[in-house]
């Protein structure tokens, strides 16, 4: 991937990881659209470089979808990468709680069918452009869950194979997959031991982007790749009561 002169749709920018892609792609001389719900955060981001561009945006909204892909169609119809980053995650145990259904609804829309929706809005303005790249960031506990999380880690299983089943058929989009460990950021405040930073986390992605890997498993997810393969249950019983 050509790292210059791209206009690059982020999602969940206002934070911990898409805020360190953010920075990192502004200063590699990129044009970035950033998305989040945070306004007041999105307009002092925009204050600091005139190439960030804010757009608030719910994304686990439809219509909210809808006023996006309008804006880039009418206005950045040269956007050619987009980065599904935006996440949350809720720990709760189904035998505890009762009143869950609108946590699960939410990790579903926001990690899962947001992603998806984005990519088949965003596909026709993509196939247009050069350099053209989807990028979506899943997590390790997409390939060995916690117990804490069980729809969390459904959510990124689904993005995982999703992403590879895409890449399969896209001839002209690139599709990449970043594959995190534990990274300190208000995701995980509070919780878990060796998180990497953000900032570690976007130097690793850059340096496969630019040699077009696609699959881009960070920091300790190489290892939990290794130990998977070897004994996965192993694994399992490493990441059972994970941190992230
Ligand atoms: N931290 C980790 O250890 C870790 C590990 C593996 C994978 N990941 C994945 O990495 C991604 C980024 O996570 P992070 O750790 O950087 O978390 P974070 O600091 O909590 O940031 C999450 C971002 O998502 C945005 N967001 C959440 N809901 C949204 C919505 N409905 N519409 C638009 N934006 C929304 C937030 O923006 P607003 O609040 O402004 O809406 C924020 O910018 C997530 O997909 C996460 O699952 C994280």
């Amino acid at each position: 991937m050509k790292l210059k002169g791209n206009k690059i749709l982020i999602t969940g920018a206002t934070s911990g990881i898409g805020e360190a892609l953010l920075n990192t792609f502004i200063r590699l001389d990129n044009q970035v659209i950033a998305l989040g719900r945070n306004k007041e955060k999105l307009n002092q981001l925009a204050l600091k470089n005139n190439r960030i561009i804010p757009f608030p945006c719910d994304i686990s909204q439809s219509e909210e979808l809808d006023r996006l892909i309008l804006f880039i169609e009418q206005e950045h119809p040269d956007t050619n990468i987009l980065i599904n980053n935006a996440g949350i995650q809720h720990n709760y145990y189904f035998e505890e709680e009762d009143a869950h259904l609108g946590k699960i609804e939410q990790e579903i829309n926001i990690n899962f069918l947001a992603p998806i929706k984005l990519i088949s809005l965003f596909l026709p303005t993509l196939q247009l452009n050069p350099n053209a790249a989807i990028v979506n960031v899943s997590s390790g506990l997409g390939l060995v869950p916690k117990k804490q999380a069980p729809v969390y880690c459904g959510t990124k299983a689904g993005l995982h194979i999703f992403t590879k089943a895409l890449r399969y058929q896209l001839n002209n989009v690139k599709v990449f997959e970043i594959i995190p460990p534990l990274v300190d950021t208000q995701m995980t405040a509070g919780r878990g031991k060796g998180k990497i930073s953000p900032e570690k986390l976007v130097e690793e992605f850059i340096t496969s982007f630019k040699k077009d890997h696609y699959e881009i498993n960070i920091g300790k997810v190489k290892l939990l790749k290794i130990i998977n393969r070897i004994s996965p249950a192993l694994a399992e019983y490493i990441m059972k009561n994970g941190g992230e």
